[in-house]
């Protein structure tokens, strides 16, 4: 029996909780939020039979094999390191933490201390991705020349998701004094990870990033500065020597949450598209379709959850690939799109 607390337990933290409960050998049984009536009213939902408002205590008390902890991305990096230090296997949400320094600490402690680790990295869960990068991996496209990779979301100009005026769960992720790295952070590193796990490791990049003026007042709502960027677009240059763009916005007006990788090689090419389909992937290939541009739908057997894959590893007492060296990988991803963005160049990019 795994025994998991979640840490954290606003919107993301329903997703966690249903997929951890149809797995077979996991109990939730403690949940943690700093604003109460979140964290009883989860316990409630969930049947979890423990709640705390401060995460030192709930692990104090002991009881857990491991946490999910999904809180606001500047909490990340203090609540895992605190769960690794008592041998927790830790599964943290995305982006692995708001700096490269604390990613490299969490990977580095985890490593010390032997824990399982994973990154929510949940797009892993399309099984149309894993089986393109298997695809990808097996020689499928022949030699990576050209990725092409969007994330699209649109909740600053339509209210999809509710108004980002005072929806909280969305002004967070517009203030980088409250820990956002905005779209860069929030769904770049999605983006970064989906494009790098098809088309392979990115050794170079030059990004060019905007803030847009939202017509607020003194630019801050309550607490939060309006100052995180809103879109960027990243031109990559690939260790395997392939070239290509990276690139995401939150003004996407008509798109709710559009992600699409291609990648191109010389013998032929893939695309996951994941407004179209997550359980399928498109390919050409051979000298005859490549001519005509003749793509082929492959529907993909499904693939376990990046939960199952969670569980799995502290069974096996081994990390997953996504785990927290993966996570940091990514973030080396976002620290230099941030400095090229600064530095108005493109940056080397090192593990
Ligand atoms: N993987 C994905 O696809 C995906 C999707 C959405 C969100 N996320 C990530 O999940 C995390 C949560 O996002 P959300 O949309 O649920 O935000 P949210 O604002 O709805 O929830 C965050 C919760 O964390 C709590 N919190 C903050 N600091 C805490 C602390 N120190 N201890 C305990 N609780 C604390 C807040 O009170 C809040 O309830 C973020 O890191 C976000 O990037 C991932």
């Amino acid at each position: 029996m795994v025994r998991l607390g979640i840490i954290g337990t606003g919107g993301m933290a329903n997703d966690h909780a249903r997929r951890f409960r149809k797995l077979r050998g996991v109990k939730l049984v403690a949940c943690c939020d700093i604003r109460e009536e979140r964290a009883k009213a989860y316990a409630g939902t969930y049947d979890i039979p423990r709640w705390y408002t401060d995460y030192v205590t709930m692990l104090g008390d002991g009881g857990l094999d491991a946490v999910s902890v999904v809180t606001v991305d500047a909490a990340h990096a203090a609540v895992s390191l605190a769960a690794i230090e008592q041998g927790l296997a830790v599964l943290c949400e995305k982006p692995l933490a708001t700096n490269l320094a604390d990613a490299r600490r969490m990977r580095d402690a985890a490593a010390k201390k032997g824990v399982v680790t994973q990154v929510n990295f949940s797009y892993r869960n399309a099984s149309g991705a894993q089986a393109a990068a298997a695809w990808v991996a097996s020689g499928g496209v022949g030699r990576v020349m050209h990725v092409e990779a969007s994330y699209l979301q649109s909740w600053l100009s339509q209210d999809t998701w509710g108004d980002w005026r005072t929806k909280d769960a969305l002004t967070w992720r517009l203030s980088t004094r409250h820990g956002s790295a905005g779209v860069l952070g929030d769904i770049g590193c999605h983006i970064y990870d989906l494009a790098t796990l098809l088309a392979g490791d990115i050794s170079a990049l030059a990004c060019e990033m905007k803030t847009f003026d939202k017509g607020i007042a003194g630019n801050r709502i309550g607490p939060y500065v309006l100052d995180a960027n809103d879109s960027f677009v990243s031109t990559v240059e690939l260790s395997g020597g392939g070239i290509g763009t990276v690139h995401a916005t939150r003004w996407a007006t008509g798109h709710h949450n559009s992600l699409r990788v291609r990648v191109y090689g010389d013998e032929g090419a893939v695309m996951v598209d994941l407004d179209r389909a997550n359980d399928r992937y498109w390919v050409v290939r051979g000298r005859q379709a490549m001519r005509k541009a003749d793509w082929k739908e492959v529907r993909c057997r499904p693939t376990p959850s990046q939960q199952e894959r969670f569980v799995k590893a502290i069974r096996v007492g081994k990390s997953d690939a996504c785990d927290f060296a993966r996570g940091a990988r990514v973030q080396t991803y976002l620290d230099g799109s941030l400095r090229s963005a600064r530095m108005r160049r493109a940056v080397r990019v090192k593990a």
